[in-house]
């Protein structure tokens, strides 16, 4: 079978605000990209999402669109993007930009016109509904930033839904011209040369058309979000989503070799039915399997790896995900150590991996003082543990102040994470590992497109094996902090965490290290004689 790119290809997400700033304004750039592509060649990755750079107030950060056929003066001109496109595609490097369906800006045209009046051409572009009897919003749906999501429009006299902010209107996705015009916003940007899409929050596009009441949660705890408070029932996977992802799909089917991406916040038995019947949903449903999970153990993400596998639809190609810009940064959740196991388990895990920049630095969260908090999320329920500027830092390229970042201050403070260019002289650091696993998994076709293969956890080790005609190799990770014995293939070790064991043979038994993960190749097998 030859693998599609997005198939063997790894992405690798840029933050554009936080990339790389190329005029002295404190925030990242698409000229500023541009000037880092050879970064990512050396790297050696295959595709880069881009979040939004489209002309947006910035109130979620760009997640807040108020044109979608356009580019922010922030991050440059159209003009900008189309050489970015080119000057990827001249170094074989895809480019995927974030679609943002599910909301609009407030500032949108489609908006500033549907809430002029309920006889306004486009009413029912957007989720207007009156009060509930008596007073107060129609039903209990919250934001997922806290709060009610419906607010009242003084002006019209009834109120509009968002998950998200007051300032992010839910569109009509059940409205037929609504449809025709955000699949013409995918058809713009298929004929620019965008290699595909990441579709925000593509679970939540349709709500309930009897808006009924979501029921509590009787798992939510004190002092956590307002959203988490009730079972997203009747807000979010409402089956008839299904028919509007394969409907974008078809449309990226109209060019060829485009890759349709879905971000999805479900388990795994909702997420694969994403894939659509018969393979005409999203290619790569978003697997934050990795992401969601509490802890970090051997036994468990065996058993991740086993449902994921097994719960596949025929064809549907397998991803991976340790990280992005919403969630707490992997070297942050489970270690710096264990960040480099991590690592070596996304790129050697069967199906595409998804790196989010900076985690191949081992990255940080980084503490953010109270008076500089820029997500709203954070300054909607402070303290809670739901602001994402800490993962959310302006790239470090080299030391000193701005860190080759910036010539201006940075629109959010700069972490004290060792900078790329310390990491690229030191052959041990984090950005040389990655690098090198980048580079092995291009070489070896077990770990690009093999099967997987006695995935099991024996103590705190996790251990699988990759096989494609005749290339066999087999992973062993010590997800503890402890040295750990295993049974092994007598066989090389290609690649390890642990520089001292690079190179070396191996015959029945290996005690790894801690924090330790080996990538093995067993030594043929003679059979007869
Ligand atoms: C997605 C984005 C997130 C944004 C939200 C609303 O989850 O990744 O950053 O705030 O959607 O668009
Ligand atoms: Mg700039």
């Amino acid at each position: 079978m030859v693998l599609a790119w997005w198939q063997h290809g790894v992405v690798y997400q840029v933050y554009p605000r936080s990339f790389q700033d190329s005029d002295g304004d404190g925030t990242g750039d698409l000229p500023g990209i541009i000037s880092r592509l050879d970064y990512l060649v050396w790297l050696g990755v295959d595709a880069v999402w881009l979040s939004p750079v489209y002309p947006s107030p910035m109130t979620d950060f760009g997640y807040d669109v108020s044109d979608y056929c356009n580019v922010d003066l922030l991050f440059g001109t159209l003009a900008d993007l189309d050489a970015l496109i080119a000057a990827a595609h001249a170094r074989d490097v895809k480019i995927i930009l974030d679609y943002v369906p599910n909301h609009s800006s407030g500032q949108h045209p489609w908006f500033i016109n549907s809430r002029n009046g309920r006889a306004s051409a486009k009413r029912d572009w957007y989720i207007w509904h009156d009060g509930a009897p008596g007073s107060g919003p129609p039903n209990n749906w919250q934001s997922h930033f806290g709060g009610s999501g419906w607010t009242w429009d003084e002006g019209s006299r009834q109120y509009f839904y968002h998950s998200f902010l007051p300032t992010q209107p839910e569109l009509n996705w059940r409205n037929p011209q609504v449809r025709a015009a955000m699949f013409d916003v995918l058809r713009f940007w298929l004929a620019r040369g965008v290699d595909g899409f990441r579709v925000d929050v593509m679970w939540l596009m349709i709500k309930d058309d009897q808006f009924r009441d979501n029921p509590p949660n009787p798992h939510c705890t004190a002092g956590g979000s307002s959203y988490g408070r009730f079972i997203p029932l009747y807000t979010a996977d409402r089956p008839e989503v299904q028919e509007i992802v394969a409907g974008m799909r078809a449309v990226l089917d109209e060019y060829p070799d485009r890759v349709l991406i879905g971000e999805l916040y479900l388990p795994i038995d909702r997420l694969v039915a994403y894939y659509g019947v018969d393979g005409r949903g999203a290619q790569l449903p978003f697997n934050f399997q990795l992401v969601q999970m509490p802890g970090w153990d051997a036994s468990t993400i065996a058993d991740i790896i086993t449902r994921y596998e097994a719960a596949l639809p025929p064809g549907g190609w397998p991803n991976w995900v340790l990280g992005n810009h919403d969630r707490p940064r992997i070297a942050s959740r489970i270690g710096t150590a264990q960040a480099r196991v991590a690592a070596l388990l996304l790129l050697t895990l069967r199906g595409t991996p998804t790196l989010y920049m900076g985690d191949e630095l081992g990255m940080v969260d980084t503490p953010i003082p109270e008076a500089e908090v820029q997500d709203p999320a954070e300054q909607r329920e402070p303290g809670r543990g739901l602001g994402r500027d800490p993962e959310r830092t302006p790239f470090p390229w080299q030391a000193g102040p701005g860190a080759g970042f910036t010539n201006g201050t940075p629109w959010l403070r700069i972490g004290t994470d060792a900078p790329l260019s310390v990491q690229r002289a030191d052959p041990a650091s984090m950005v040389n590992f990655c690098r090198g696993l980048l580079a092995l998994r291009r070489r070896h076709p077990a770990l690009a497109g093999g099967t997987i293969e006695c995935v099991a956890a024996h103590g705190p080790v996790l251990s699988f094996r990759r096989a494609s005609h005749g290339d066999t190799l087999v992973v062993l990770a010590n997800t503890s902090g402890a040295p750990a014995a295993v049974e092994v293939p007598a066989g090389e070790v290609l690649l390890s965490t642990h520089a001292d064991r690079i190179g070396k043979s191996v015959t029945a038994a290996l005690t790894l290290h801690p924090d330790e993960a080996v990538i093995l190749q067993p030594r043929e097998v003679q059979h007869g004689r």
